[in-house]
């Protein structure tokens, strides 16, 4: 177990939520970590230090500047001795503060102060959740590396319906769990990757995996097509890390410049109708698992003219009619396997991938906000935020092989709860 030993720092701020504080504590200390808990001052109003401390078993630290707490367990030993720091619930102002760095009460200055990982569990009202300001909030400390796990959407404490619930407290203790475990494997793998590779090995095993990566070229005569910027670095990585788990791959990939991985199967396809076909013919095969990661042209040329086309004209117009959507075909067949799509947005990332994970009925979709420079179309780094029905990780800036083992592993945790 991935919580096993591991000293988490609670912070709990002051929203109605605050009163399942002393439940997480048991759910955290059920998978084995030590937790100690600090409340900001406005959390107090909804739970009480005594019964966070019985069921933690440790003093509750309340104030950045307690003299009996300083010559004791002072906020640096607190921040040294955090192997995580996880802010449940996070109020939208909690986020605010951490955004701009504040360090005007002992939560906040702990975050400041720890190396450790940051995780948080906002819970809030649904407007609040919504409010531009929080979401620029948001973006702002998940850059910096903050883990943000949900909020769930359902009716909330003031009778609103939307996101903004805090997740269930077996749930956040289990996305910390199923967080620990994805950074430890990525810890370990740049610290020695020969020693990781057994203990991971098995993770896929047994599993088909049907991956499709770079662009596609959409003819407009025979020598001009449509097609988008993807390399398909980050499908390729996916490939190399799925087979490093144990997987058997079928890597379906449009026109790119890379190698293709050693040991998968390599289906090589042009337009998005041929990636249509190989994909379709693929995953009846026996596939446990179908991840879309390919830019696919969602438009054609109507009629691809035979000949090149002269420039006898000033203008000129091309009709295009959409393409098949095989992300979409793949989730509506009678037994589809357990499906992960890519959502590239440029704006609103998260409600468009949230739509396209609700719309093509997806197990699991992972945003990718292309407008950020440095990542995304062809670049080495990527970014994503993984979403299922219930739960939001987010994966920091790092490089696609790195990343794609992370996403992996947490795939891999939910297709067996699938
Ligand atoms: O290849 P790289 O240079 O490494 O860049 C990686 C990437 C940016 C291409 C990748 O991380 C990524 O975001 N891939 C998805 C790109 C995309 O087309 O997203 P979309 O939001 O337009 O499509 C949504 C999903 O439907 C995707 O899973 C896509 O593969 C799938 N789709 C889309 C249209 C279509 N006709 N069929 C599909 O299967």
């Amino acid at each position: 177990m991935s919580l096993q030993n591991v000293n988490v720092l609670l912070g709990v701020t002051g929203g109605i939520a605050a009163y399942k504080a002393p439940d997480l504590v048991r759910k955290l200390t059920g998978l084995g970590a030590n937790v100690r808990v600090v409340l900001s001052p406005s959390s107090a109003a909804f739970v009480t230090p005594l019964s966070l401390q019985a069921v933690s078993g440790n003093i509750v630290h309340q104030h950045l500047l307690d003299p009996e707490a300083e010559a004791g367990m002072g906020h640096i030993e607190l921040a040294r001795w955090a192997d995580v720091l996880l802010i449940a619930p996070a109020t939208a102002h909690c986020i605010a503060k951490l955004a701009h760095g504040m360090a005007d009460d002992l939560l906040t200055t702990l975050v400041l102060a720890t190396p450790a990982p940051v995780f948080i569990a906002p819970a809030m009202n649904q407007q609040m959740w919504a409010a531009q300001a929080t979401q620029a909030n948001l973006k702002t400390i998940n850059e910096r590396g903050v883990t943000c796990f949900g909020p769930a959407s359902g009716e909330q404490a003031c009778g609103d319906i939307g996101y903004g619930r805090m997740l269930e407290t077996v749930e956040i203790a289990q996305l910390l769990d199923e967080a620990l475990a994805s950074r430890s494997l990525l810890v370990t793998e740049t610290q020695d990757a020969a020693e990781t590779q057994d203990s991971e090995s098995g993770l896929l095993a047994g599993k088909h995996i049907v991956i499709t990566a770079g662009p596609t070229r959409e003819a407009i005569d025979p020598v001009r097509y449509i097609s988008n910027h993807s390399s398909g670095k980050m499908g390729y990585s996916l490939a190399i890390q799925a087979l490093a788990l144990g997987a058997q791959v079928t890597l379906v990939s449009g026109p790119v410049d890379i190698p293709a991985p050693i040991g998968c199967t390599v289906i090589q396809v042009q337009s998005a109708v041929d990636m249509h076909t190989a994909v379709m013919h693929a995953v009846q095969h026996s596939c446990d698992i179908f991840i879309a990661c390919a830019a696919v042209a969602d438009y054609r040329v109507a009629d691809i003219a035979n000949q090149k086309i002269k420039k006898d004209n000033d203008e000129m117009t091309l009709t295009l009619v959409k393409n098949p959507d095989i992300l979409a075909d793949v989730a509506a067949l009678s037994n589809p396997p357990f499906t992960l799509g890519f959502a590239a947005e440029t704006h609103d990332v998260e409600r468009y991938a949230r739509g396209k994970l609700t719309r093509k009925k997806l197990n699991m979709i992972a945003a990718n906000d292309v407008s950020q420079p440095g990542i995304g179309f062809n670049q080495s780094d990527n970014a994503l935020t993984v979403f299922t029905a219930d739960t939001q990780i987010v994966l920091p800036q790092q490089d696609k092989l790195a990343l794609a083992k992370q996403l992996l592993t947490i795939m891999a945790h939910n297709v067996s709860k699938h």
